[in-house]
Parts: structure tokens; sequence; C-alpha cells
């Protein structure tokens, strides 16, 4: 069937309705939705790339790397990255910016093993694996939050003095924090002297951050991260995957046979989304840290709402810890997790309380596990 300008087609048009059906149902996964700010459309009629390495601008101008640079700017200061060396740039998501995060790693301890916990998210495994670089996986405890003394156990008996390890700030499931300060400690107790910490804030950095006090302690300083990577897709809200990684410092020079084609050098990467740089700093100029701030301290209030709504009806919820968006409880029964789609890993499944998460549709929720318990 050809398509004709300016008419939705039939497969489309369901798609949408599927889409808006589904949306009052949207709390088991931390995406989010809001509508697009009408001031921006324009812009999706026109392409925008953001060429090369983050620090060039190519010769064209339908790209947004000066907005780029804002983004990564505002948000490195946000964690506390020294200005003079700070490096950054918007990646597809998280799994990317963990990739070019360890990719750092590397070059500086290009025979380290990498170090994760068992409730590291499979990008971690999936970069290591990329990049060839031996990954050792660590116990948690209960709650997904990485063991120290096994840490220190393993990397006593792993040769040589470097180590890289990834710290999680907030797994997937249950949102539990490594701590990045212990980790270093740790690390320096077994004799490491050549650490790199690679911190994974996909979801929970940004709302930790701002109601907690910026630089965080897991941000880019000495007692913290190397590289920090988050998502934009999350907490941030945009439409499309996206993600921010942030280093201290930028890549060291590379082997790898980078040219100005374009008029940007693109050692590091080539064809870039100019649109993602695009919503993320209209959405950081819009809220402003004061609003970020707000939203966040809602989100975690509706975040303890739906803890102990839960729990009241019957059904125990717990959240990691009291910045968590996350709220963990037993897998509900099938026929709401027909309505509600979440993850059931085990016995266990969560909702996330990113910012279209309200009040009422917790109470939809928590009333239709009453329901189906
Ligand atoms: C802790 C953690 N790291 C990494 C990722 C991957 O993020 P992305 O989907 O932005 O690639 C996720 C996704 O849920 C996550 O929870």
């Amino acid at each position: 069937m050809p398509v004709r300008d300016g008419a939705l087609p039939a497969a489309l048009a369901d798609r949408l309705d599927r889409l808006r059906s589904a949306e009052p149902y949207k709390v088991g996964f931390p995406g989010w939705s809001t509508p697009m700010p009408e001031a921006l459309l324009p812009f999706f009629s026109h392409e925008l790339n953001n060429y090369g390495d983050p620090d060039g601008d190519p010769v064209f101008p339908w790209h947004t790397k000066d907005l780029e640079r804002e983004v990564i700017d505002q948000v490195a200061e946000m964690f506390g990255a020294r200005l003079d060396s700070r490096w950054g740039m918007v990646t597809v998501g998280s799994g990317e910016a963990i990739l070019y995060g360890l990719w750092h790693a590397r070059q500086r301890f290009p025979h380290a093993c990498v170090f994760h916990s068992t409730a590291a998210h499979p990008s971690v495994l999936r970069a290591a694996a990329l990049l060839r670089m031996p990954a050792v996986a660590v116990p948690t405890d209960g709650r997904g939050e990485l063991d120290y003394a096994a840490l220190r156990s393993r990397c006593a008996r792993t040769p040589g003095s470097a180590a890289v390890v990834v710290a999680t700030v907030g797994t997937t499931l249950t949102e539990a924090v490594d701590d990045v300060p212990r980790i270093r400690a740790v690390l320096a107790d077994a004799g490491v002297t050549d650490q790199y910490l690679h911190v994974d804030a996909a979801l929970a950095g940004m709302p930790i951050a701002l109601a907690s006090g910026c630089p965080p302690s897991f941000g880019l300083h000495n007692q913290g991260g190397d590289s920090l990577s988050i998502s934009g897709h999350k907490f941030l809200g945009t439409p499309f995957p996206t993600g921010l990684l942030l280093a201290r410092s930028g890549p060291l020079p590379t082997a790898v046979p980078g040219s100005t084609l374009c008029g940007a050098p693109d050692g590091t990467s080539s064809s870039r989304n100019g649109h993602a740089a695009l919503l993320l700093w209209y959405h950081l100029r819009r809220h402003g840290a004061g609003g970020l701030r707000r939203m966040a301290l809602r989100c975690q209030a509706v975040a303890e709402y739906a803890a102990r709504r839960l729990s009241a009806a019957g059904w125990p919820a717990w959240r990691a810890h009291r910045y968590a968006l996350t709220v963990v409880f037993r897998t509900p029964p099938p026929a709401v997790l027909d309505r509600w789609p979440m993850p059931a890993v085990g016995e266990i499944s969560h909702i996330v309380c990113t910012p279209g998460v309200t009040h009422e549709r917790i109470d939809r929720f928590v009333a239709a596990v009453r329901a189906a318990s």
C-alpha cells in the first residue's frame, strides 16, 4: 500500500493507538513520555549530525556540537569534574557510554581485569568482551550492592597491580548503589596501585546527585570515578535512547587513523545524533538545576508512596535507599503483568517512579495488585 503525504497509514495509526493506550500502565521500566515542545518540532525537519569527536565542529552547519559541549559541561560540573580537563560526549545510550568508559580504562591499563558485580548491567560484560578485556564477576549482598570483602579477595588473587572496576550506581533491578570511595579504599588495601573506576549511573546518578548534593561521592573527583555514564531517556526523558559519557580527562591519542574529511577529527566517533544533544540541552535549560532537583524529589516521594501503598495492600515492597526511584516487590500474578509490563527476575519485580509516574497511576497499579492477589 503506498503511503500518501499527510495521511497516517493504517498500520501506523494502529500503532499510535496501541502506544497511547499503553501509556497509563507504564511503570515497569525507567523511560517515560512527555509531549515534544512545539518550539522544537521544526528541528525534526532538518538533519542534525554531530559528526566527529566532541571537541571540534564539522565544516557544515547542520550539527549541535556546541550544545553538546554545553550539556557535557553542565552535567560534568554537577558531578565535580575539573573544568580544565573534563571530557565527554552524547552517546546512543548508557551501553555505548560504558563501552567508551572501558575503552578509556584499557588505554591507560591495557592488561587490567574488569571487576564488576553480578548485578551489573549486561552491557558491562558486553563492552569488556568487545574490548577483549578479561572480566571478573564479584558477588553482591541480598539487595544487589557489591560485596567489598569479595572484591578485595578477587583483586588479591588477580596478578598485576592494575584494576578496572565498574561500580553500579543504581543496579537495574533493585537500584542498589555501590560505594565508590569504599571501592577505592579496598583496591588500595589489596595493593592495586593503578586504578580506573567507571561509574555506571544509568538511571540513578542524576536523581541521587540532585537530591543528596553535588558533587556526589561517586562523582568525577579523586575519591570518585574516572568516568561516568548516564542514560538520557531514563530520568531525563528523551523520547529515543540517548546517553552521556563523562570523564575526568579525554582519551589518550590512539593509533586509529582518524580523518578530518568533515572538518572535525573523527578518531573517537563519526556520525552522532544531533537531535539528542538538542533535546538534552533544552531539557537542562528549561528545568535548570533547581527544577531538576524538584523533579528528583517528587519522583522519590512517589516511590516512597508506592512502597507504602503496596505494603499496606499486603504486597510488601522496599527501596534500596532513601533516594531510590525503584520500588521492589515479589512478582505480581500474570493478570497484573499482562496489563502492567515489568521485569520478572526470579521472583522479583519492580516499578520505577520516573517523572511520568503519578500518584494516580500508583493508585491504579496498587488496586490491580490487590484485586489479583
Ligand atoms: C545500571 C544500568 N546500566 C546500563 C544500562 C543500559 O542503558 P541503556 O539502555 O541506556 O543503554 C541500564 C539499562 O537499564 C542500566 O539499568
